[in-house]
């Protein structure tokens, strides 16, 4: 079975295959970052119309690159929801056309349950169940994940997303879009604790988060004085402390209301390396494994949209529905992952 996947949810332009024996064959990324830049954050329209421009050349790239033939796929994936309206219908309308022309079935796919499943294509692979933490620009999610298509939510951000608390809070900082790897990378030369930054629901009791209070922390921080550059570097590193102290102890928080051991951490946030380096601390000392996608498989990617979609096509339920024909399809730019099931 050989699966190309597509993503456009966003900013990134990703196009993978995957074939179920063969695994991974190669993936390809183009990145809005710079396009966007200027404007400080994702603008829907120029997203859109620069995945019209590039997905058709980055697939034909993918093909020669692999060596693979259109005329060999068993089927084509690609990200339904959630995400911006316009850059999904870029990668529905592609998929169902390529499917349409060559007499294979087009698979929607739902863009978080792909994150979620991302780090099953690295080894070792976490066994089910396990749970998950799922932070991105626009999710912050904890799930119970009893199999693939059986995801029960335990918690979620009231407000805004992890990444979503990084990308403005560094936007504040005056760093550039998008501010999660900037922020992170200023971090690294400043000390948290000179700055004092409140720990949003770390005492709740319960499995949700909200960090738009951290938004408003920094910016009475900055509207107060000017930063000089060492001050800038210590206001990121106890953003980030503050932004993975909550985020540590809720995902150990999601293992013990679970009874489980094996949490799975994925999205663009996954990605931080503070992040990894506290999550393993604490979770060796409750005898704990944290399991993460590739950095390169953290964020955006078409290689986790093809191989969800390899995965669902094995469940009874999905692979009986599966069929080539042609015909309307639709895109889900708000889509609870509850519902997106066998
Ligand atoms: O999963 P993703 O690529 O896109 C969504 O589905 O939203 O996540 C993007 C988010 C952005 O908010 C970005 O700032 C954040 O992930 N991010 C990071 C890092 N790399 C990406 N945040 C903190 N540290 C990082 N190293
Ligand atoms: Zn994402």
């Amino acid at each position: 079975m050989l699966v190309l996947g597509i993503e456009t949810s966003c900013d990134e332009t990703g196009v993978a295959l995957y074939d179920d024996s063969r695994g991974l064959l190669g993936h390809a990324l183009h990145t809005q970052a710079r396009l966007h830049a200027d404007y400080g954050g994702v603008v829907p329209e120029l997203a859109s119309r620069d995945h019209v421009r590039r997905l058709l050349p980055l697939t034909r790239g993918l093909l020669e690159q692999t060596g693979c033939r259109l005329g060999e796929l068993t089927a084509v994936a690609y990200t339904e929801g959630p995400g911006l309206a316009g850059a999904l219908l870029v990668g529905a309308a592609t998929a169902h056309g390529l499917a349409y022309a060559l007499g294979i079935p087009a698979l929607g796919v739902h863009h978080l349950e792909a994150h979620l499943l991302s780090p099953l294509l690295s080894k070792p692979a976490p066994a089910f169940p396990f749970v998950a933490l799922l932070v991105s620009g626009g999710h912050t999610q904890l799930m119970r994940v009893t199999s693939v298509g059986d995801y029960e939510l335990l918690g979620e951000t009231l407000d805004d997303a992890a990444g979503e608390a990084f990308d403005k809070t560094a936007k504040l900082l005056g760093l550039g879009y998008p501010g999660g790897p900037a922020l992170a990378q200023l971090a690294t030369s400043g000390t948290a604790g000179r700055f004092s930054l409140p720990r949003p629901m770390l005492a709740s009791g319960d499995l949700d988060f909200s960090f738009s209070g951290l938004k408003t922390a920094v910016l009475t921080v900055v509207r107060e004085r000017a930063l000089e550059d060492a001050a800038r570097a210590d206001l990121a590193a106890e953003i980030e402390a503050a932004i993975v102290e909550v985020l540590v102890a809720k995902g150990l928080a999601a293992l013990r209301h679970a009874g489980l051991k094996r949490l799975v951490v994925a999205g663009g946030v996954s990605a931080n390396l503070t992040l990894r380096a506290r999550l393993a601390i604490a979770a060796r000392g409750r005898g704990a494994r944290v399991f993460y996608p590739e950095l390169e498989f953290c964020t955006d990617n078409g290689a986790m949209i093809a191989f969800a979609a390899a995965l669902r096509m094995q469940l009874p339920a999905v692979s009986s529905q599966l069929s080539a024909r042609a015909g309307g399809f639709t895109v889900r730019p708000r889509w609870d992952l509850e519902t997106a099931t066998q």
